[in-house]
């Protein structure tokens, strides 16, 4: 009985303590109305470069503070929660209090969002229909990717890349592939005994035997006793010039596009329920 009465009174105090956002003020847990916006995300990242990057880093990759990008604590960090922390700071930590405006507090927090988040909840602004066409046509994306069995096999299947990775990693994988490592698609070529050369994509490598997809997506096997040579490649199959050949709207377009990729609408990744921090 005493503990459920001090357990309500807890909750009641933590609502109290985060209510400082906007929106209406019986919700029980504040919203950021600035979720996936451009301008406030843009608004927030200035404000961040300002406030925060002396300890976090100017692309919040970390430093003296923690790296804020690809978080696990900030990925189910509820709105509240987050907003708190960026206002008030960690007590007993190096972490300060901001005392920033509401409204530049959600923009920061909306910021950092998109650096955690799936680009399919913070939309990059492009025009998703130009990047269709770009991407079955003049960038050749569909040649080596497929989405919902349409396209080819030799790089992953991007059915579900809109809610699999941010907007900075496909960026990223965008115009530097060689960025990360190729894992699972390891770029091989291998030439049999009788003088025959295959160029892919390594799929099972085992000690007796390696699959490879060629550059036509054309699924080989090999026992390793038929072969003379294999050499892996550190150089993607993935062209590295997109960032040239596209230009940053023809970018913008294929990532609004690919940003429209998610397998299972609606399911967002959960957070928890809102607390105060410490
Ligand atoms: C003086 C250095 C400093 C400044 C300035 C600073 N931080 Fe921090 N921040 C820290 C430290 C250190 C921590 C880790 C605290 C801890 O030990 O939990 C932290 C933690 C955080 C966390 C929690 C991260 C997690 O993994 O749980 C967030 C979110 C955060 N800071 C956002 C911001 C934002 C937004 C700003 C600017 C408005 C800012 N910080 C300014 C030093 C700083
Ligand atoms: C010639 C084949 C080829 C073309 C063309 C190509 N890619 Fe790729 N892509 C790959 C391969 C192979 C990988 C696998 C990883 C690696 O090599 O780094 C990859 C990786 C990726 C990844 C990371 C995938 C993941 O699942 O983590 C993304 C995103 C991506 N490509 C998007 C694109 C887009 C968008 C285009 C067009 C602008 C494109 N690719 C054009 C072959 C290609």
């Amino acid at each position: 009985m005493t503990r459920t009465l001090i357990f309500v009174l807890l909750t009641a105090g933590v609502c109290l303590a985060q209510d400082h956002g906007q929106g209406p003020r019986s919700s029980v847990e504040p919203v950021n109305p600035f979720t996936g916006q451009k301008q406030a995300i843009d608004a927030g990242e200035r404000r961040f470069k300002q406030s925060c990057a002396a300890c976090h880093g100017p692309e919040a990759e970390g430093g003296r503070g923690p790296n804020l990008a690809e978080n696990a604590d900030l990925q189910t960090m509820s709105d509240g929660q987050l907003f708190h922390t960026i206002q008030q700071g960690i007590p007993g930590t190096a972490m300060p209090p901001s005392y920033l405006p509401d409204n530049d507090t959600w923009e920061v927090a909306a910021f950092l969002r998109s650096l955690n988040d799936p680009i399919s909840e913070n939309p990059v602004a492009g025009d998703a229909e130009a990047g269709r066409k770009l991407y079955y046509g003049a960038a050749h994306c569909g040649d080596c990717h497929a989405i919902r069995g349409q396209g080819g096999f030799l790089g992953s299947d991007l059915s579900n890349v809109g809610a699999r990775m941010t907007a900075k990693q496909l960026r990223q994988a965008i115009v530097n592939p060689d960025a990360s490592p190729h894992i699972g698609f390891e770029p091989v070529s291998v030439i049999r005994k009788d003088g025959m050369e295959f160029k892919g994509v390594a799929r099972n490598n085992s000690n007796y035997s390696i699959q490879i997809i060629d550059t036509k997506g054309t699924l080989h096997m090999f026992d390793k006793s038929d072969l003379k040579e294999i050499v892996f490649d550190d150089k993607s199959f993935m062209p590295d010039n997109y960032r040239q050949t596209l230009g940053p709207d023809g970018i913008n377009n294929i990532m609004a596009f690919l940003a429209q990729q998610v397998a299972r609408p609606g399911t967002k990744r959960p957070r928890r329920p809102g607390q105060a921090n410490q």
